[in-house]
């Protein structure tokens, strides 16, 4: 299969209406927000196509989307744990989250989180009225358990109900965390007592050389939530739906979710997220060989063309956690590169500590926008 990444030229994405496309003026490169450069899979143009032939636009219901994820997680990760009565259809990943955190803590608590992380994860934990409690990554961009026990202990005093909300792999430095990590994890977290949420949204995106493990398959992690979706690897953020599932010892707490929940999940998103789960695999592999191929190009560009960027390949996901210190742009190198090289990244204070002076950059597109993109960034030292 060719390279989904390789086959839309410039002129055609800049018809897109979508976020990505939408925030800036026709002469910046848009890398900044998680949407892919790739036209959709087959299977999931088809489905979608006989759905709307049918009109099939109601409400999402049905068993169909677990029994995906269920056969998807058995093949690529050797995970029986997707069970139809351990799990629930939600919105998309962050309502997920927001709903599974209203079930396990209440107002005023605290979620523990991994900075530098997703900004999303500050504003719905703020909007949702809990503290956000911060852990952060080590310099190798691993989950520092000492760190975390020290959290775990802040967030529980008093007794208190608490949360950690995992991000596996982690956005945005595509660390892909291991069996081992995990199992640390789930100790620490059940002996303070606190809940563990892993947003598992960029599973599926997991490069050569680092392996998924999911958190509710290491041992301890009964009490725990995940949230997956096929939206980030197959480019399906506008046509939301996700999956909500529990661990053993949780399924009870998970089921007085209401059902109404998720009637908030598109129809058409399930419907195309089943299409990707099932039949989308070989087309999620030519997107990873893509992106494989990708975060060796950047490490490339950047050596020639920005050599003072600390920026170290990520395990999953098509993002890239850019060091830009070295460079003297300030705390807000994305600010630059916008201004004076007009490529778009993400701005790396909204991560929270750690993100002052990085920037992420999304390298799901072709060979040729990122080495234009990267010429931009150079340009904009001087
Ligand atoms: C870690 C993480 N969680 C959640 C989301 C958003 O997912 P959704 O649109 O399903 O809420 C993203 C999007 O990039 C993400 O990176």
């Amino acid at each position: 299969m060719n390279d989904p990444l390789s086959e839309l030229p410039l002129e055609k994405l800049r018809l897109r209406t979508s976020a990505k496309w939408r925030s800036y003026p026709p002469d910046v490169l848009p890398l900044w927000v998680a949407e892919m450069d790739v036209p959709l899979a087959g299977p999931v143009v088809r489905a979608l196509t006989k759905a709307l032939a049918r009109g099939d636009t109601g409400y999402a219901m049905g068993p169909e989307y677990v029994a995906a994820l269920d056969a998807f997680a058995r093949k690529r990760w050797g995970w029986d744990g997707v069970a139809p009565e351990r799990a629930a259809i939600v919105p998309d990943v962050m309502l997920g989250v927001v709903e599974v955190l209203k079930l396990i803590t209440g107002p005023g608590d605290a979620v523990v989180v991994n900075c530098p992380v997703y900004p999303p994860f500050y504003a719905f934990l703020e909007h949702l009225g809990r503290r956000v409690v911060e852990a952060p990554l080590d310099a190798g961009h691993r989950i520092d358990q000492a760190a975390l026990d020290d959290a775990f202990g802040r967030a529980a005093a008093g007794g208190r109900r608490a949360a950690y909300l995992l991000c596996s792999p982690h956005n945005p430095t595509g660390t892909v965390h291991t069996a081992r990590e995990l199992a640390a994890v789930a100790e620490l977290a059940e002996a303070h007592g606190v809940r563990v949420v892993a947003d598992e949204i960029h599973a599926p995106l997991v490069l050569p050389g680092a392996e998924f493990v999911p958190f509710l398959s290491v041992p301890g992690a009964e009490r725990g939530f995940s949230l997956l979706s096929a939206s980030k690897a197959w480019h399906l953020a506008g046509i939301k739906a996700a999956l909500a599932v529990a661990g053993p010892a949780a399924a009870g707490e998970l089921a007085r979710m209401p059902v109404e929940v998720g009637h908030g999940a598109s129809h058409l998103g399930v419907v195309a997220h089943v299409a990707a789960l099932l039949h989308g695999g070989d087309w999620l592999d030519a997107v990873l060989a893509g992106l494989d191929d990708r975060r060796r190009l950047l490490a490339e560009l950047l050596a020639r063309h920005l050599p003072e960027v600390r920026y170290v390949p990520p395990e999953a996901t098509y993002l890239a956690w850019l060091d830009c210190r070295r460079l003297g742009l300030g705390d807000d190198p994305a600010a630059v590169f916008l201004e004076r090289g007009r490529v778009a990244l993400t701005g790396g204070m909204p991560f929270g500590t750690g993100g002052a002076g990085h920037a992420r950059l999304n390298f799901a597109t072709s060979r040729e926008i990122l080495t234009e993109a990267v010429r931009g960034m150079a340009a904009a030292r001087r």
